[in-house]
């Protein structure tokens, strides 16, 4: 399970073409950093390629005497594996690194955070939204945020993955995206700020016969193992990915949409 969606991601990594700007800005814009340390929580961190960003970016705003604590939580093996790999480099010598190989709701700690954030992994924990968003309220310091990044409901990737579900019986039916994220945070009576931004993926592999890389990423496209389609279904999902194509430049790119809410402890 944790391995399939490891090489999954990757390849899904590799044909994205990910905004990240918006999240980072936004990191930037909300952070008050207070002497002596600026303490961040990265919920659901993958393989690192996101919190790498997140790093370097604040070590570049803030002043030196302030000391950067980052701490991540990552349940799969294989991602904390590429994550080490990636954070405990010379670059990152100076700041406190902790990652964690618990699930988000069996994490326990007393420290208090400037930034939480949930980016493109709150999808993971159905049911539990409302309460993971309390907890992360409590777990800021006065003057800190949460910030939570999901796809949006016009993403092709919730079509593939719900006609998955049709077609086998088994997989996802339902899959938490911005707009129910909205509701939940309304219905909490939190204020927050959102901006929504094109995404894509680029979908060509898909379309290779008897290609490996392919495969896992139509994995990714069901958030299960395609392997299990007939031939027949496997038409089904990749005409509903045809249905979305805009060619460029030799790729062939489908759009999923995402947006970025902050939301500040203090509304
Ligand atoms: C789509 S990846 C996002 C990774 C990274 N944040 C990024 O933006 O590239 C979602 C991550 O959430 C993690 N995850 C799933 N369930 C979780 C849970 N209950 N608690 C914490 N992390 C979880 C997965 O292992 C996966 O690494």
């Amino acid at each position: 399970m944790y391995e399939i969606y490891d090489a999954s991601y990757q390849v899904f990594l590799e044909n994205w073409e990910v905004n990240r700007q918006v999240a980072l800005d936004f990191m930037q814009q909300y952070l008050k950093p207070q002497p002596p340390q600026v303490a961040v929580l990265s919920v659901g961190a993958g393989p690192g390629d996101f919190d790498v960003q997140v790093i370097r970016t604040l070590k570049q705003q803030l002043a030196k005497e302030l000391t950067l604590r980052y701490v991540a939580v990552e349940p799969n093996h294989l991602h904390r594996q590429r994550y080490e790999q990636k954070i405990n480099v010379p670059e990152f010598a100076d700041v406190d690194l902790k990652l964690y190989s618990e699930k988000i709701d069996q994490f326990q700690t007393d420290e208090q955070f400037d930034i939480i954030h949930y980016t493109h992994s709150m999808y993971h924990m159905p049911g539990q939204e409302k309460w993971l968003v309390q907890q992360a309220i409590e777990m800021l310091k006065n003057n800190g945020f949460l910030i939570i990044t999901l796809d949006t409901i016009d993403a092709v990737i919730f079509d593939t993955i719900f006609k998955y579900a049709a077609l086998t019986g088994q997989g996802f039916t339902e899959m938490l995206q911005m707009q129910e994220m909205q509701a939940i945070v309304e219905g909490l009576g939190l204020s927050y700020t959102l901006e929504s931004y094109p995404e894509y993926i680029d979908v060509k592999l898909c379309f290779e016969e008897n290609s490996p890389a392919g495969k896992l990423l139509m994995d990714f496209f069901c958030q299960a193992d395609s392997g299990q389609l007939s031939p027949e279904q496997r038409q089904e999902i990749l005409q509903i990915l045809a249905s979305k194509v805009i060619e460029q430049d030799g790729r062939k790119l489908v759009p999923v949409p995402a947006a970025t809410m902050v939301i500040p402890k203090q509304g």
